[in-house]
């Protein structure tokens, strides 16, 4: 297999240029509107959330937006596929802070991400036999590199091109690369899919493209599979990096757009909700309380009790009155009441 750097290519084409330079515009303006407005720990979440979940879909783990909230406010809610959505972002966050804190991505940081996803299934592969196969046909499509030692020094490689900075090659291009070379190496048994979507969003942090975890391919790669498949394979079989690299650099296009563009959603939305909210409960209301109906989607009476530092009691009558107001939802699961933000679950899901 080759290593990196694959210098022996020409970057500089003109259909390659072209979608560098939109793909670059449209990024950096989703990282200036991110870090620009407040209360970005609630876009981050949510976005996070959603990236969990088409990421999850590609791998057929198929859930809706309510169970995984359902999931997340900790009530014991049983959906097995809702579990790994909210371990898949468990891992993001995990690899976020990682960043953030050493500069660095580690082979061993990628190991740790992958057994947060795949916990029955982790490490790196030790026996032969993986191989990708078309599910429709039978056939064997590729196979990946089977001895262990090969797989890391492969790895190695990996790591040492994600983290030299004196290549000269545009870090979107490299990211392009780096997921190629993730997904050609195919370290673990399963979960390389997922943990090579999460290692593109943590290289853009890495190189400082961006602040905070929200930019997924995910949901492009999920309505374009069988083109990501296929350039993939293209790649590996005849060299065709072109057509591949110009394909991820429009996804990260599309998706900053796309990622504006909801981020513009949820703070109308927010701004329409706080509106109404004052004029119907002026008394109850408070931006602290806001925040968490916003934050946690689906909340409990404990969780504001804590968060708005008031009695069971009030928290109750809050949760209560937002409920007649219509502003929230209540569901019982179990013995538990839950409040649900139906109208930002619904922009949600329709994204
Ligand atoms: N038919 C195929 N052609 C090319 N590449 C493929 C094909 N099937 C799978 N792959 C590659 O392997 C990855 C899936 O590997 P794996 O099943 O280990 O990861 P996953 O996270 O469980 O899956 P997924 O990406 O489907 O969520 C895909 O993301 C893709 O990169
Ligand atoms: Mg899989």
């Amino acid at each position: 297999m080759k290593t990196l750097p694959f210098n022996d290519y020409n970057y500089k084409t003109t259909k390659i240029l072209e979608a560098l330079n939109s793909a670059s515009r449209s990024l950096a303006e989703l990282k200036g509107v991110a870090s620009s407005i407040p209360n970005q720990h609630i876009l981050i979440n949510a976005i996070t959330i959603s990236e969990a979940k088409d990421s999850s879909e590609i791998e057929n783990i198929v859930t809706t937006h309510d169970s995984i909230y359902k999931v997340l406010t900790r009530n014991g809610f049983k959906d097995e596929a809702a579990k790994e959505v909210v371990n898949y972002r468990q891992a993001i966050w995990r690899g976020y802070e990682i960043v953030k804190k050493k500069g660095f991505i580690s082979t061993n940081i990628l190991v740790e991400l992958q057994s947060m996803i795949e916990p029955n299934k982790s490490g790196i592969r030790k026996i032969p036999g993986t191989s990708l196969i078309n599910s429709a046909t039978g056939k064997v499509i590729y196979t990946p590199p089977q001895d262990e030692k090969e797989i890391r020094d492969l790895l190695k490689n990996l790591e040492d091109y994600i983290n030299n900075e004196k290549n000269e090659t545009d870090p979107l291009i490299k990211m392009a690369l780096i997921h190629y070379q993730f997904e050609t190496i195919h370290p673990f048994y399963d979960g390389n899919g997922r943990t090579g979507r999460i290692l593109n969003i943590l290289y853009l942090i890495l190189v400082k493209l961006l602040d905070s975890p929200i930019l997924y391919l995910s949901n492009y790669i999920n309505k374009n599979k069988n083109k990501y498949y296929k350039l993939l394979n293209s790649f590996r079989e005849e060299n065709n990096y072109e057509e591949y690299i110009v394909y991820i650099l429009k996804g990260i296009e599309i998706t900053s757009k796309s990622t504006i563009e909801l981020i513009k959603q949820i703070q109308n939305e927010m701004e329409k909700y706080k509106l109404e909210f004052k004029n119907k409960l002026p008394k109850i209301y408070s931006d602290n309380l806001l925040d968490a109906l916003f934050y946690e989607v689906y909340t409990r009476i404990s969780y504001i009790e804590e968060k708005c530092d008031v009695t069971r009691q009030t928290a109750a009558t809050y949760l209560n009155k937002l409920t007649e107001a219509k502003l929230l939802e209540k569901e019982k699961i179990g013995r538990e009441t839950i409040y649900k933000n139906t109208r930002l679950i619904e922009l949600l899901s329709k994204f």
